[in-house]
């Protein structure tokens, strides 16, 4: 008899809650929201409150709240959002500091209790947290990817899409490289429903968004006091769910490169195909000459960041 999925959120903070809601409303499986003991009952509240918000909305699965790595055993899906996010005036990098020994902590326990588990790591800074988390547990790359890569592209869409006075559905496009301030919009394979992009918008019009686009996630910070949580759950619910359900999606995620795009050992947004193996296959998509620099100039960066990951 097939049983429920058992999905592992791994921080019950902003984002975690955000996962739980999600994962919980689509019944992707029993939902275990894990924090550290202090705010055990912070996470036992928000999964009391979610398993009555299913009785509101008509959804149905089991939402647990925990700060013990048992209740964790045998996991399916893991999505690490622990550690600190940004305040104002703060990069992602920043960051480093505080949330290596989180996530080598998380590693450390994930491997005992779920090693199979298909892992989605959204804490920040992200390219080195994925690479950290996938060397301390051992995993093989397919199962080990980073959320960014979704949600930069999904900012972009919508700038785009408001520019150009169209449905945010229609408009295709992706961001490429690291989830730092020189992530990759790829212009070249942006199109709204098949037109190239540049037909509709402006090269300076387009620069503009380029540049908020990769200033997306310290626009919000800068309004909000912290980091986004709405559009990164929906991002790593995507993710999760093309795993669950076999749904071989083409999404932009930070994979583990092993000579692709011409990068070794390193983590960074390229585009996946996510199954039920994982992380399937990752695309070659042709990129111009100065989209390469610009890939090249981000993988710099994120091999800065695992750098100091490697001597701390
Ligand atoms: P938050 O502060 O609301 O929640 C983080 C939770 O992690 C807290 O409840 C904290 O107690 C918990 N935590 C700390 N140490 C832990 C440990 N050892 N084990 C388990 N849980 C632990 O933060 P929020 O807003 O949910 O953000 C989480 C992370 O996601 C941040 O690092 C942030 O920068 C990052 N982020 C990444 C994005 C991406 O695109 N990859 C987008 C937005 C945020």
């Amino acid at each position: 008899m097939p049983t429920r999925k058992k999905i592992g959120l791994i921080g019950a903070g902003n984002i975690g809650g955000e996962l739980a809601r999600l994962f919980a409303n689509e019944e992707l499986g029993d939902v275990l929201l894990f924090d550290i003991a202090a705010k055990e009952n912070f996470a036992k509240g928000k999964a009391l409150d979610l398993e009555q918000n299913g009785a509101v909305l008509g959804y149905d699965c089991n939402i647990r709240g925990t700060s013990n790595w048992n209740d964790l055993e045998g996991a399916d899906v893991l999505v690490i959002t622990a550690g600190i996010p940004r305040k104002p005036g703060q990069s992602r990098d920043d960051l480093v500091a505080t949330n290596l020994p989180i996530i080598r902590d998380v590693a450390n326990n994930a491997k005992k209790v779920c090693p199979n588990a298909f892992v989605i790591v959204i804490s920040n800074p992200l390219d080195a947290m994925v690479y950290e988390y996938k060397r301390v547990v051992g995993a093989p790359k397919s199962m080990v990817v980073g959320m960014a890569g979704v949600l930069d592209s999904a900012r972009f869409q919508l700038f785009l899409a408001r520019e150009a006075g169209v449905s945010v559905k229609d408009v295709r496009a992706m961001v490429l490289g690291g989830h730092g301030d020189d992530m990759v919009p790829v212009l070249s394979m942006t199109t709204v429903h098949g037109v190239p992009v540049g037909a509709l918008i402006a090269k300076e019009k387009l620069d503009k968004i380029v540049d908020r686009t990769r200033k997306g996630g310290g626009e919000i910070v800068n309004l909000m006091g912290t980091s986004a949580y709405y559009a990164p759950a929906s991002s790593a619910v995507s993710m999760a769910r093309s795993y669950l359900l076999d749904q071989k999606r083409i999404l932009a995620a930070a994979a583990y490169l092993d000579g692709e795009y011409g990068y070794k050992d390193l983590f960074m947004g390229v585009p996946v195909v996510i199954g039920g193996k994982g992380v399937e296959k990752i695309i070659d998509i042709p990129l111009t000459e100065a989209e390469k620099e610009m890939l090249a100039k981000s993988a710099k960066s994120v091999q800065a960041v695992v750098d100091i990951c490697k001597k701390g």
